[in-house]
């Protein structure tokens, strides 16, 4: 143990022999044993611990010469960078940092907008967490309604909004319908595009409590079912190929008149129903799977709207994007949960 002046000393010689003497080592692994961070220099600066306090304004001075003496005897070459340089190989292969990419409904989101855009729709967005008077009154579905049973609301713990009251988490991008017609000065044309993240409370294979749901608008004269059939036929051919074909089926909704429900044909059996070995089609089982709801835009909304019903007329479409996308040809996810557990296995995959 170093605990005066002298040991020290005699500590700093011995260390500068076995320096010079020292022959077994190149010059990284000099600088390493002597003034790396466990290297004896460092050691000697424990003595500082156990010198007489008097003692240690000499001691450090000498410490620092035998530093300045260790720095110049070890040549430039050895500066940290370069020693450790000596043994990298630069032909190695660098590691794998991995390349991010989109999560396949973001895909999908995207896909589906400029299916829309093509034809002269305009991409919008609104609130996620709304108020009851657009999810539901300016609907057309009045204050205690039983339509409303239908669409399990996830309420939230605030205090109701003076102008839209009770505040939910959005069930359904219609809310953007009356916000549109708002936004636009409730001047048709209207050619809109709302996709949002939706909620409600149920989850099965076919159900999450948060979903996304794409829902088209468009407002005009002269609208009528031909071009709501003619815009989801075009959909249809875009998103699933040339082959595919919808199907609209009569149906109620508080905010459509008339209302239906919209099938795509099955990618699998070509809206058959049946494999070319003759066995039914275990994927939809009648040739065609239900995808969401549609229907020629309800008087009252275009009134809540400030539209003329008598001047305009419109059509709406609405349904899930999971949905959609999951009977893509070569996909087939039976279970809409998977896109939602964070699997890398089936995301990696996109
Ligand atoms: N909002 C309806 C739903 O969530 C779908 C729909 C949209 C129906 C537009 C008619 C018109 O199921």
């Amino acid at each position: 143990m170093i605990t005066t002046l002298r040991d020290l000393h005699s500590a700093i010689d011995t260390l500068r022999e076995d320096f010079l003497s020292d022959a077994s080592l190149d010059s990284s692994g000099k600088w390493e044993l002597y003034l790396g961070k466990k290297g004896r220099f460092n050691e000697l600066t424990q003595a500082l611990k156990t010198l007489l306090p008097e003692n240690r304004k000499d001691a450090g001075k000498l410490l620092n010469e035998l530093k300045a003496w260790l720095n110049e005897q070890l040549p430039k070459s050895t500066d940290k960078k370069e020693r450790e340089g000596d043994d990298r190989d630069p032909t190695v292969p660098g590691l794998d940092l991995g390349v991010g990419h989109l999560h396949p409904v973001t895909h999908a989101m995207h896909e589906i907008t400029q299916i829309f855009e093509r034809i002269g729709f305009t991409r919008v967005r609104y609130p996620e967490v709304d108020g009851d008077y657009y999810v539901f009154e300016a609907l057309n579905m009045p204050k205690n309604h039983p339509a409303r049973d239908e669409w399990e609301t996830f309420f939230v713990d605030v205090p109701i909004d003076k102008k839209v009251g009770k505040i939910v988490l959005s069930t359904h991008t219609s809310n953007g319908q009356v916000r549109e017609m708002e936004r636009l000065g409730s001047t048709p044309p209207i050619r809109m595009i709302n996709i949002a993240r939706v909620y409600r409370r149920q989850s099965d294979v076919t159900h999450t409590p948060m979903f996304h749901q794409f829902e088209g608008l468009v407002i005009d004269t002269d609208i009528n079912i031909q071009h709501l059939k003619g815009t989801i036929d075009h959909f249809a051919r875009e998103f699933y190929g040339p082959g595919a074909r919808s199907r609209i089926r009569p149906f109620h909704f508080m905010f459509t008149e008339p209302s239906f429900e919209v099938d795509f044909s099955c990618t699998i059996c070509d809206g058959t129903g049946k494999l070319s070995n003759g066995e039914k089609c275990k994927f939809c089982k009648s040739g065609w799977h239900e995808v969401g709801g549609a229907g020629m835009v309800h008087p009252n909304v275009l009134r809540a709207g400030g539209i003329d019903p008598n001047v305009y007329s419109g059509f709406a479409f609405g349904w899930g994007i999971e949905r959609t996308y999951t009977l893509r040809p070569g996909l087939h996810i039976d279970d809409i949960r998977m896109l939602y557990n964070g699997d890398l296995r089936l995301l990696e995959q996109f």
